[in-house]
C-alpha cells in the first residue's frame, strides 16, 4: 500500500493518521509529505494498522506514540501522567516572567506529572533550581527520563503528598497544575480523557480540593515572599482568586488562553 492510500483509509481524523504514520516510518512531516507514492513495507503496514485500530478505540495518540511537545520541547509520555496540554504552557510563561534570565530562584513544581513545566522552567533558566514533586512513583519515573533525554540538571524529583516531604523548604516561585476536575463531571468519560489517570485529574466533589490545600499550605514556604500560580479549570477562575484572597494573596491575577478562557491563576505572599 502507499502512502497516500493508508492515509486516506486510516478512518481516523487526518491529522492523527499522519502522526501515527509518521512515527512508524521514523519521518518527520516535510518528508512524509514529499513521498505521497511510497510503499508501505509490510511490517510498515501491520504496525501502522494496528495503531489505527488502537486509536479507533479511543487511545489517545500520545499514549501511542509515547511522546508530546510541550513548551517546544519533546517530552516521553506513558499512561502514567497527564499528557501535557498546550494551556499548560501559560505556567511556564509566568514563571519565566518573574525568573530573570541570571536568576538563581528556588522554583517548587508540585504535581509535575510527565515533568513538563519543571523541566521547560529549568531548561530556559539554568541557573534556578527547580525541585518537582509528585505523589506517584511511577509518574516521577517518567519525569526523570525525560529530564535525562532532555540534558536537563537543575531540577531534583522527590516523591511528595503535596509539601509532606518539603517540611522545612523555602521556594521563591511555586507553579502546579494539580487535578481540579469535579468528582462525576462528564468530561471524565470523553475522548482521550477515559485514559488518563484518575489521581491526575480529579479534584474531590467540586473539582477544588486541591487548590484549596496548595493555595492554604503553600504560604509557610516562601518567607521571604513569593509567587504561587496554578492551573485551573476553565470556570474555576473568579472562586481560585476568592481561595487566593481569603488566604493573604497579594497582586492576585488570572490569566486566559488564546480562546479567552482564565486557565490559570495566582498571587504573591508578602515576606512573612
Ligand atoms: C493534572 S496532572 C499534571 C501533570 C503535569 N504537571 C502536567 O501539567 O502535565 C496532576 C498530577 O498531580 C499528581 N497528584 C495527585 N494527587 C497528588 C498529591 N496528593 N500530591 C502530589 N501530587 C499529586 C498526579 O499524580 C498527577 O501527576
Amino acid at each position: 500500500m502507499r502512502i497516500a492510500e493508508a492515509l486516506r483509509v486510516s478512518g481516523i481524523a487526518a491529522v492523527d493518521a499522519r502522526v501515527l504514520l509518521r512515527f512508524v516510518l521514523g519521518w518527520g512531516d516535510a518528508h512524509l509529505a514529499a513521498r505521497p507514492e511510497q510503499f508501505l513495507t509490510e511490517d510498515q503496514q501491520d504496525r501502522y494498522f494496528s495503531l489505527l485500530e488502537r486509536r479507533r478505540a479511543g487511545e489517545p495518540v500520545a499514549y501511542l506514540t509515547g511522546e508530546r511537545e510541550f513548551f517546544s520541547l519533546g517530552f516521553r509520555v506513558t499512561p502514567a501522567v497527564l499528557i501535557p496540554r498546550p494551556e499548560t504552557e501559560l505556567l511556564v510563561e509566568l514563571a519565566l516572567e518573574r525568573i530573570g534570565p541570571e536568576a538563581r530562584a528556588q522554583v517548587l513544581d508540585l504535581a509535575t506529572g510527565s515533568g513538563c513545566v519543571a523541566l521547560a522552567i529549568a531548561r530556559h533558566r539554568p541557573r534556578t533550581r527547580v525541585t518537582a514533586t509528585d505523589c506517584s512513583r511511577e509518574a516521577l519515573d517518567v519525569a526523570i527520563e525525560n529530564a535525562r533525554r532532555l540534558d536537563v540538571a537543575n531540577v531534583t524529583f522527590k516523591l511528595s503528598d503535596w509539601f509532606s516531604a518539603l517540611e522545612g523548604r523555602k521556594f521563591d516561585l511555586i507553579v502546579s497544575n494539580p487535578p481540579y476536575v469535579a468528582d462525576g463531571d462528564p468530561h471524565l468519560d470523553q475522548g482521550d480523557v477515559r485514559f488518563e489517570p484518575k489521581r491526575a485529574l480529579i479534584g474531590g466533589a467540586d473539582g477544588l480540593d486541591c487548590i484549596r490545600h496548595i493555595v492554604v499550605h503553600a504560604r509557610r514556604h516562601f518567607p521571604g515572599g513569593g509567587w504561587l500560580f496554578f492551573e485551573h479549570g476553565y470556570d474555576q477562575g473568579a472562586r481560585c482568586r476568592r481561595l487566593l484572597a481569603r488566604a493573604g494573596f497579594a497582586g492576585i491575577l488570572s490569566r486566559a488562553d488564546l480562546a479567552g478562557t482564565e486557565r490559570v491563576s495566582g498571587g504573591y505572599a508578602v515576606r512573612a
